[in-house]
């Protein structure tokens, strides 16, 4: 038989996933201002299932409250939102959809506005022109290492009693784990870091120990780089060698995706699927599934990567924000493409200070709008409309970026 998007997905342990798409998190930023999650939050994932996506990842939800990436983070240490928490799962259960709910730690990659001393493997400051907005982060010592990989196994715990179908770890995108498994961040002398071994030994604990609690039943993905796309960070070579590992320990299912904030990979327009050839590679090597993530547009773009035994599933992250029911409009012959627009303030030298952030507070917005049920601005090429969301939500610290 041949695979289409349409074809359903076993997970090794049974799990059964109705088709080929996967909703890619994208931070909602929808939290209440004490992190909890919200009303709007079910409103808009209820939209994402009802739009026929089999699996939906969730933006990332925080496992510290004293480490947060974003304004609007949903945190989830303990059982007091489980309410909350089951209402968001359902919104998605209720209407035929799986839903992993993404757990991360920002490490160093959390802004000023949020932390005056934030934490890290080692000393090693964020570069390139957002880092500016970062402090200085300070080394974790080895017991606040095990505090973490608890958080982590903590809110895994909370997510299988509320109801979510799993959870996906984030070792991508320059957050903490990322940070542990590149040699450019992580100097440490300890078991934490030096060698491969050492430097993936936080996401090894942290899985086993979720496994541990969790069981064999409930699906644990991880969400990891092809490489970080530069010279002495996390290599391809390293990055292969991470996912056999996790594929021996169990492993559910491997995002992968690439490079960091800093880097366009993670947000280009236009490119075509950025890590198609690296998932090829990978598939002959694990026996878990493989999801890729970034650059998909085009119902050919997606068709030929389930086709040609590129990827298991096709991760969407935009596309998806922007048009909520793709894999629907699909199925009836109705999808054929998506154009992601540059959005611009008319400004050129203005459009170059404020460029990332406007990438992201325009996806936050359009998120927003359907959490509010209000229809995307898919022909929007004006950067004004996102700014001025940000700035009624956050004020001036709208400002100061989140990513690096
Ligand atoms: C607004 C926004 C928020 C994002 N938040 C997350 C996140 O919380 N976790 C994550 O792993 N990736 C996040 N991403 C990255 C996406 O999951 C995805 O890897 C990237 O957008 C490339 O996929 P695409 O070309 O389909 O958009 C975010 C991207 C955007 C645009």
């Amino acid at each position: 038989m041949t695979t289409t998007l349409f074809t359903p997905l076993k997970l090794k342990n049974g799990f059964e996933i109705k088709n080929r798409f996967m909703k890619a998190a994208t931070s909602e930023t929808l939290g209440s201002a004490d992190n909890r999650p919200t009303p709007p939050l079910n409103n808009l994932y209820r939209t994402w299932a009802k739009g026929g996506t089999g699996l939906i990842i969730t933006g990332n939800v925080m496992v510290d409250d004293t480490a947060k990436g974003e304004f609007g983070n949903v945190v989830v240490e303990d059982d007091r939102d489980l309410r909350a928490l089951k209402n968001w799962a359902s919104s998605v259960t209720d209407n035929d959809g799986a839903i992993f709910m993404q757990l991360n730690h920002p490490g160093k990659q959390s802004p000023r506005t949020m932390s005056k001393t934030p934490v890290a493997p080692s000393v090693v400051p964020m570069e390139g022109s957002n880092a500016f907005a970062f402090n200085n982060p300070r080394a974790l010592n080895r017991s606040e290492i095990k505090d973490i990989i608890q958080k982590f196994i903590n809110a895994a715990v909370v997510a299988q009693k509320a109801g979510f179908s799993g959870v996906e770890i984030h070792a991508a995108h320059g957050y903490l784990l990322n940070q542990f498994l590149s040699p450019h961040d992580n100097r440490r002398v300890d078991e934490y870091g030096g060698s491969l071994e050492n430097r993936m030994r936080i996401l090894e604990e942290i899985y086993l120990g979720m496994r541990e609690k969790v069981g064999a039943d409930f699906p644990i993905a991880l969400k990891i780089n092809s490489s970080d796309l530069s010279a002495d960070g996390f290599s391809e070579a390293d990055s292969i060698k991470v996912i056999q590992k996790m594929d021996q320990l169990g492993i559910d299912l491997i995002e992968i995706s690439g490079g960091n904030y800093e880097n366009p990979l993670v947000q280009g327009i236009g490119k075509g699927a950025f890590f198609i050839d690296y998932a090829k590679k990978i598939k002959q090597m694990i026996d878990a599934p493989i999801a890729v993530t970034g650059g998909f547009s085009t119902a050919e773009g997606m068709e030929n990567a389930i086709d040609s035994d590129g990827t298991d599933i096709v991760g969407l992250a935009r596309p998806l924000v922007m048009m909520p029911d793709i894999p629907n409009l699909m199925k009836a012959g109705r999808f054929h493409k998506i154009d992601l627009h540059y959005l611009s303030t008319g400004l050129k030298p203005l459009d170059k200070k404020v460029g990332s952030l406007v990438g992201l507070s325009f996806y936050q917005q359009q998120m927003d709008r359907t959490a509010h049920g209000k229809s995307t601005q898919r022909d929007t090429e004006n950067a004004w409309g996102a700014l001025g969301f940000s700035f009624k939500r956050q004020g001036l610290s709208a400002l100061i970026p989140q990513r690096g």
